[in-house]
């Protein structure tokens, strides 16, 4: 019997809606090749929040997003609305609430460095060869970034002082490993747990708490990194890596680090998970890596990849369609592989052509097996 997914889409402001279109458009496909099929529910968010309700995340987009079995999104912010106070921009004013309200408490970044495109990854070519495939599993909500008291002031002596606090709790290290070592099961099976745990006290109970819960996994080898050792070996050695795990701030640096080295903004996906609904899915956001290109928005040359990607991490992990999320993961390797190529990519190199956004997606589409 068929089912059918509801889907919050929440396209946001310029190139959000033209790769999004491209999303839609290779899961249609996919639903067409199977029993499943996926009901739409498209939104104002970000600054087309702001235009069309007077704010960046209107009542009637949350309430379809809590209808929803997940929240594909696109991406929010640009020119237009940076006039307004800091609290309104659409980035701040729609995706911390929208993490927010849904405990989005996992980021998850794949890291993926085609073996066509490892002359976009800036480091060594010897080192990227034949490509490389990380997921970077981040605590989004916990840390320093969010831990109280945060304050400064100045001293009777004139010296201003500045602190920020770095809390967490056991429950939640405890569920961010179950996130970062079911990932690892359905992949190499290898996570390596980044923390600091020779200078701090957080890092200490990071560490016993990841070596508690591997023994629920027995199949999953875990090691564990310094985060000064994690940044290097990144660089040095990106194939060495299957999954990372790590607290909020660590995870923010460390997968910029390795969006950066993976080449291309264009072609990284990421997810944003809540709490698991029991047969082992989630709630989730998912979304591109990076923002909305104003610059090359309403040209239709965006790379949808990493929209249609994250459409793929949907699948897999908030409905459970691993082989649909395979498929569209196979599809966009052979487009590439075929030589098919957006100008962020493009390098003019011998056998490739450069597409735009639609020529992109359609290719994709007709790629999946
Ligand atoms: N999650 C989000 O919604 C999110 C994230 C980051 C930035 N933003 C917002 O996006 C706006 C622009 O930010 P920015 O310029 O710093 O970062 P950006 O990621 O939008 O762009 C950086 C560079 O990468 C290129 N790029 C990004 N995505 C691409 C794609 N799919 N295809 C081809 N090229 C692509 C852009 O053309 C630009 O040259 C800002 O308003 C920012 O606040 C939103």
């Amino acid at each position: 019997m068929s089912r059918t997914y509801p889907i919050a889409v929440l396209p946001g402001d310029y190139i959000g809606p033209e790769v999004m279109a491209e999303a839609l458009k290779v899961l249609r496909a996919v639903a067409a090749k199977s029993d499943i099929a996926f009901q739409f529910d498209e939104h104002p968010v970000g600054g087309a929040g702001i235009d069309a309700a007077g704010k960046a995340l209107p009542d009637t987009t949350l309430a379809a997003c809590e209808a929803s079995d997940a929240i594909l999104f696109g991406s929010v912010g640009g020119p237009k609305w940076e006039h307004l106070p800091p609290a309104e921009q659409p980035e701040r004013a729609a995706l911390l609430p929208l993490r927010k309200h849904f405990g989005l408490f996992a980021n998850l970044r794949p890291g993926i460095c085609y073996p066509a495109l490892t002359a976009s990854s800036p480091i060594r070519p010897d080192l990227v060869e034949g490509g490389f495939d990380v997921l970077c599993v981040r605590e989004l909500t916990g840390g320093l970034y969010f831990g109280q008291p945060k304050s400064r002031q100045t001293l009777p002596d004139g010296d201003i002082e500045v602190i920020d606090t770095m809390v967490y709790r056991k429950s939640e290290i405890v569920r961010i490993a179950h996130v970062a070592f079911r990932a690892a099961m359905g992949r190499g099976r290898r996570l390596t747990s980044v923390d600091k745990a020779n200078v701090l006290t957080n890092s200490v109970l990071w560490r016993e708490t990841m070596n508690e819960v591997a023994k629920e996994y027995p199949e999953v080898k875990l090691d564990h990194l310094y985060v000064d050792n994690a940044a290097m070996q990144l660089i040095k050695a990106p194939r060495s890596f299957d999954v990372l795990v790590t607290e909020n701030l660590f995870g923010d640096i460390l997968s910029d680090e390795m969006a950066m080295i993976a080449g291309s903004l264009g072609m990284l996906a990421s997810a944003s998970l809540g709490q698991p609904k029991g047969d082992g899915l989630y709630f989730g956001m998912f979304e591109p890596s990076g923002g909305t290109a104003p610059d090359i928005a309403g040209q239709g040359v965006a790379n949808p990849i990493a929209q249609i990607l994250s459409a793929a991490l949907m699948l897999r992990f908030s409905l459970g369609l691993e082989a649909e999320a395979a498929a569209i993961e196979a599809a966009v390797r052979s487009v590439i592989q075929l030589g098919l190529r957006t100008g962020d990519i493009f390098t003019g190199a011998p056998g490739t052509r450069r597409v735009g956004t639609q020529e992109m997606g359609d290719a994709i589409t007709a790629a999946l097996p």
